[in-house]
């Protein structure tokens, strides 16, 4: 059962969508809401937000809330068609610098980057100050990592169904570094590495940093990869290690069942090949329980956990961690030789708001956020974009998959949105080929403003031209 306003917001859903309520329609005041449904003034006011982030109801200045047409209920995006010719990776036509500065300044639809408004601001600063404080303890390498930070990080992971001790924990540069790091232990140069489809492009810069050859993998977008395409890879290639993001996929949002996790852990165990588990979005979830990594259901030490705090506390921060298991020798030399160690300070600091216990209470309303964010973002393209456009339903973290008709150019409409502020990540960042051409994909993670209204409803308005051009 969910929070008591999200209760009264489905209740006031379904009378919407049994007409009792039409469009136009004014709906009843506050107060009366509230004698209707025996609940608070603020539960009301809290249901009414969530309806309109929805897409369901719409506040006129003054005059209360009024019933609104809900989006076109635009359907998923379709699952690319099987592949199997391995591909040497080249990110030269993905690495659109999304992040420079000058983007900076744009509208941020463009990169997976959670805003500042909805961070622990105040708690971290808090925390860094007191790590800050402790004198020679930070001025040392910390290599393979703070204990007070592993220590913290193991009991993390127990309530995830993965019991390790601190000594099991290697602490790097962000997931991506993880990631890096579990690719080096496993594979040699021009091995074959199986990928999700589309595919988060840092784990494809990845596969190029350590010199691999990619498969790529048909994910759907609710399901996450697909067991057959993978099962068919496996027969027909070599592959020597499989990256999946298996919680809330970049850039679908997928979530793989249990049932699904535990096959895909026991396929790969079977072949013998590597499972390079990246969790970075699980803590995100918009509903329900915490979903569980693969790793839990690992019982011959074949996964490989990375994960960090990029998307809950800071990408700044730069702290992540890896689970190796049997390649931990190996991982720890490959970090030792290119960085030595990850900063001490932030460590420290992250171990001491973990140990107040304020990261989980800072969570809920983290996801409620991005839930919300999710919902209007999904609500607004699906009333601006053209018929035709799919949009995937993300289960969690913060960003979303426009699939545009055939022939619409995501790296057009990139280009055109640029020109006028708007920043986007064009399909093609998402696999060696271009068979994500017609797609986009936009950022969720900033607070619902007119601005960010604006820029959706004038990327929608640039899709129809660049249809109506045969773009
Ligand atoms: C799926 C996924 N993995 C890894 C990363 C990189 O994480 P970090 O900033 O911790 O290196 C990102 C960031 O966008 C991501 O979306």
């Amino acid at each position: 059962m969910g929070a008591l306003y999200n209760q009264v917001a489905d209740q006031l859903q379904a009378l919407i969508a049994d007409g009792v309520y039409r469009t136009g329609d004014r709906l009843p005041g506050v107060r009366a809401l509230s004698r209707q449904f025996g609940v608070s003034i603020s539960t009301v006011l809290q249901a009414h937000q969530t309806l309109e982030a929805r897409g369901f109801l719409q506040a006129r200045e003054r005059s209360g809330y009024f019933v609104r047409l809900p989006a076109r209920d635009v359907p998923e995006p379709t699952m690319p068609e099987h592949r199997t010719r391995p591909l040497p990776v080249s990110a030269r036509e993905m690495t659109l610098d999304l992040c420079a500065d000058e983007q900076k300044r744009m509208v941020p639809l463009a990169t997976a980057i959670p805003h500042p408004d909805y961070l622990p601001v105040r708690q971290i600063q808090q925390s860094t100050i007191w790590a800050a404080r402790r004198g020679l303890e930070t001025l040392d390498y910390a290599f393979p990592g703070k204990e007070s930070f592993r220590r913290q990080i193991a009991q993390r992971m127990a309530t995830l169904g993965v019991p390790v001790s601190p000594d099991d924990v290697l602490v790097t540069n962000g997931a991506q570094e993880a990631i890096i790091l579990a690719l080096r232990a496993v594979t040699q140069a021009g091995d074959i590495v199986a990928v999700e489809s589309p595919s988060f492009p840092g784990i494809l810069q990845a596969l190029e940093v350590v010199g691999l050859r990619v498969i790529e993998i048909p994910t759907h977008p609710s399901e996450g990869m697909s067991l057959e395409g993978l099962q068919l890879a496996l027969e027909q290639w070599p592959l020597k290690a499989c990256v999946v993001v298996p919680n809330h996929s970049n850039p679908m949002g997928a979530r793989m069942s249990d049932e699904r996790k535990q096959q895909l852990v026991s396929m790969l165990a079977a072949a013998n090949v590597p499972l390079i588990e990246d969790d970075i979005y699980g803590d995100l979830y918009h509903s329900g329980e915490r979903p569980r990594p693969a790793k839990a259901f690992d019982r011959s030490d074949n996964v490989i956990f990375c994960s960090s705090f990029s998307k809950t506390v800071s990408p700044g921060l730069r702290l992540g961690w890896m689970i190796p298991g049997r390649h931990m020798a190996s991982a720890r030399q490959h970090k030792y030789f290119v960085n030595l160690a990850t900063s001490t300070i932030p460590q420290l600091a992250m171990a001491h708001f973990l140990e107040q216990g304020g990261y989980d209470r800072y969570l809920r309303q983290a996801r409620q956020h991005y839930r919300e964010g999710i919902e209007r973002l999904r609500a607004a393209v699906a009333r601006s974009f053209p018929e035709g456009t799919a949009v995937s339903r993300p289960q969690g973290g913060f960003v979303l998959w426009v699939q545009m008709p055939a022939g619409v150019s995501g790296t057009g409409l990139y280009r055109r949105a640029r020109q006028e502020g708007i920043n986007v990540a064009p399909g093609l960042m998402f696999s060696t080929t271009n068979k994500f051409e017609n797609c986009l994909r936009l950022n969720g993670g900033n607070p619902w403003t007119e601005r960010i209204e604006k820029a959706v409803i004038r990327l929608g308005a640039l899709a129809h031209e660049l249809r109506d051009q045969g773009a």
